[in-house]
Parts: structure tokens; C-alpha cells; sequence
């Protein structure tokens, strides 16, 4: 059996506890691949991830190769297939996402010039840690050895939410939305596309007849989720976040023609600026490679927020221009 090596950054925690259990189930890439997982962390949190360790040993996965605790990027990445970057500081109650990146973008420096030195040929990157658009733009910035397609960022999580919501007002199941894509900044500022989203098949304009719903409470209420789940929980989405990267990574594994909510380079798709990493719908075209879905139809509403979202990406670039 073939075996993936899996590099997960912030490793011990919130999201890593969530999230390392699932990889070594099988969740990712499935029955048929054993998974090596390398896990980075620094120092002061390294005893907290031997014990993360002890519990995955203890699960006694029969997919789980073995398991590496590391605080050196270097070792982290060595060989790696898919490095998913979640270390990084959460934000809290009253912060948003952006607020982080002085602090956090610089984390995204180092590793990206350790990806380029130490990762497989055929390796590709995630990044979580907020603001994560902007972060994997950094990561990707560093490395002329890995194309800026192999680095994505994650709306997953906000595609999650906006198909629950949807479903919930439309009184169906989760399992009838599709084309549910978010356009833009994984903030405040994101477009959750109601218009070119369908339920059973049929627009979900035409299922959902309250257009002031649509319009003026579902696209903040997705776009604040994250933070009323910190004003409930006192801590940053775990579990879901979790969740949604398995999802996210799945998607880019499983060529089955649906469209999925992926932050990518633009090359100046729906009207982005060149260069900038936003959320876009994409279909995975061969295991790990996907292209952008370029037709969604868009009016001036639509269009306006997209303009927004773009803007509020150009300054996050502008402010952390000395990374880069
Ligand atoms: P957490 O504080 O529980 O865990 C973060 C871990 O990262 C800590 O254990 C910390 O020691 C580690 N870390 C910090 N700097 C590091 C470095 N340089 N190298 C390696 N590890 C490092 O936070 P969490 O709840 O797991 O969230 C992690 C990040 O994910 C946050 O930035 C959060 O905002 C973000 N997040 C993103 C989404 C999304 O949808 N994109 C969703 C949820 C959370
Ligand atoms: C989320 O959307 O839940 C995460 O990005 C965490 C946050 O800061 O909101």
C-alpha cells in the first residue's frame, strides 16, 4: 500500500486536536493510503503534542505509518505531500481576522522557504491560519519551486455554513444545495453567492422567495459566523474548522465534477486583481490539480460585493508588502 506524508503545523492545537484523528482514520485520502504524519510546533507546546502523540499511537489506526513531533520546519517538511498550515495565532472576542497579521504573516515567511527547500515534488499546501488568504499568498511567495496553484487557503468552512444555512431556511437538506460558492476574503467582507447556488436543482431564488433574507442576513450572518462563535465559545471554531479542511483537501482529491469553494491565485478572474489569493468556486479537474469554474453569472449586486471583498485583499497585500 502507498503511503502519504501529511505535515500539519499548530499541531497541538485547537484545530489539530479536531482534525489529527480524522487524517489518521483515513479521512483524507482514504482506505488505500497509509498516512506519516509530521507534526511542527514550537517549543513551549511541544510537550502538549507529545501527548497528542501518546493518543494517536493509542487509537492504534491501522493507516497510521508512524508519527514525527518536530519544532524544526525543516524536519516538519521534509518530504512532504501535503503540508496543511494551521499554526498561527487565533483572534478573539472583538478582533478581526486581518488584526493578526502583523503577527501571523511572518510565521508564513519562514515556512514557505522551508516548503521550497524541503517538500516532495508533488507537494501541496493549505493554509488555515488567519487571515488566511493573505497568509498563503506569503507562503506562496516564498518558493519559485512550487506554482501559486499548489498553494490554496480555506473557505471551506464558509461554504459549510452558507449550505446549512441555506438549507435550514429552505426547510430541506444540507445534501440539496450545490454551486453554494464563496467569493472573496475568508472576513467580514466575503460574498457567499446565493445567486448561482441552487437547491434540488433549481435557484435558490426561486426556493427561497425572501430576497431581504438572502440579501441582507444570510450574507452577514455567514460572514460573522466565526465570531459569534467566539462571543459563544470564547475560542475560535475547532471542529468545524477542522472538518472543513477534510473537506477542502477531499474535494481537491475526488474528481467528480463538483463545484467546490477553494482561495486561489488570481489571474484576474470575476474581476480580482492579479496576484491576490481569493475565494473562488473550482472544480478538481485530476487528483490534487483543479480549475476555476469561470461561469458564474453575475449582476451589479453581486458584482459590487465582489469589488469589496477584491479591495479589502489589495490592502491586506499592500500592508504586509514587506513579506512578500
Ligand atoms: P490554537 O491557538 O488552538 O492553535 C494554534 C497552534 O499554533 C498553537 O498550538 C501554537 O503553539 C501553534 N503555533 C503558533 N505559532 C507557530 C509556528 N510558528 N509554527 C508552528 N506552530 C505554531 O488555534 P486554532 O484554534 O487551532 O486556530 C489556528 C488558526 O486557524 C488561527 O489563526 C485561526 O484563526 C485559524 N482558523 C482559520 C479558519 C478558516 O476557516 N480559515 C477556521 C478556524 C480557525
Ligand atoms: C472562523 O471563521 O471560524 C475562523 O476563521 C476563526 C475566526 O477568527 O473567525
Amino acid at each position: 500500500m502507498s503511503s502519504s506524508r501529511i505535515t500539519v503545523t499548530g499541531a497541538a492545537g485547537q484545530i489539530g486536536y479536531s482534525l489529527l484523528p480524522r487524517i489518521a482514520a483515513g479521512e483524507i485520502f482514504g482506505p488505500e493510503m497509509k498516512v506519516s504524519l509530521q507534526l511542527l510546533e514550537i517549543p513551549p507546546a511541544l510537550d502538549a503534542l507529545n501527548g497528542v502523540a501518546m493518543e494517536l499511537q493509542d487509537c492504534a489506526f491501522p493507516l497510521l505509518d508512524d508519527v514525527m513531533v518536530t519544532s524544526d520546519p525543516d524536519e516538519a517538511f521534509s518530504g512532504s505531500n501535503l503540508c496543511l498550515l494551521i499554526g498561527s495565532k487565533p483572534r478573539g472576542p472583538g478582533m478581526e481576522r486581518s488584526d493578526l497579521l502583523k503577527d501571523n504573516g511572518k510565521i508564513f515567511v519562514g515556512q514557505g522557504k522551508s516548503i521550497a527547500a524541503n517538500a516532495a515534488d508533488n507537494c501541496r499546501i493549505v493554509v488555515v491560519g488567519n487571515p488566511c488568504n493573505t497568509n498563503c499568498m506569503i507562503a506562496a511567495s516564498q518558493s519559485d519551486r512550487f506554482s501559486p496553484e499548489r498553494f490554496t487557503a480555506m473557505t471551506r468552512l464558509d461554504q459549510n455554513r452558507a449550505v446549512a444555512m441555506l438549507a435550514e431556511k429552505a426547510g430541506t437538506d444540507v445534501t440539496e444545495v450545490s454551486r453554494m460558492a464563496i467569493f472573496g476574503n475568508h472576513s467580514p467582507t466575503m460574498f457567499p453567492d446565493f445567486s448561482n447556488a441552487l437547491i434540488s436543482n433549481n435557484p435558490v431564488t426561486e426556493v427561497i422567495s425572501d430576497y431581504d433574507w438572502l440579501k441582507n442576513q444570510f450574507i452577514s450572518a455567514v460572514g460573522r459566523r466565526g465570531a459569534a462563535i467566539i462571543k459563544a465559545r470564547g475560542l475560535s471554531s475547532a471542529a468545524s474548522a477542522a472538518n472543513a479542511l477534510i473537506n477542502h483537501c477531499q474535494s481537491l482529491d475526488t474528481v467528480d465534477g463538483k463545484i467546490h469553494s477553494v482561495v486561489v491565485h488570481s489571474k484576474g478572474e470575476y474581476g480580482f486583481t492579479e496576484g491576490v489569493w481569493a475565494g473562488m468556486p473550482v472544480r478538481t479537474v485530476s487528483h490534487g490539480n483543479y480549475e476555476i469554474v469561470e461561469d458564474f453569472e453575475h449582476g451589479e449586486f453581486a458584482k459590487a460585493a465582489i469589488a469589496k471583498t477584491n479591495a479589502e485583499l489589495v490592502s491586506e497585500r499592500e500592508l504586509v508588502s514587506g513579506f512578500l
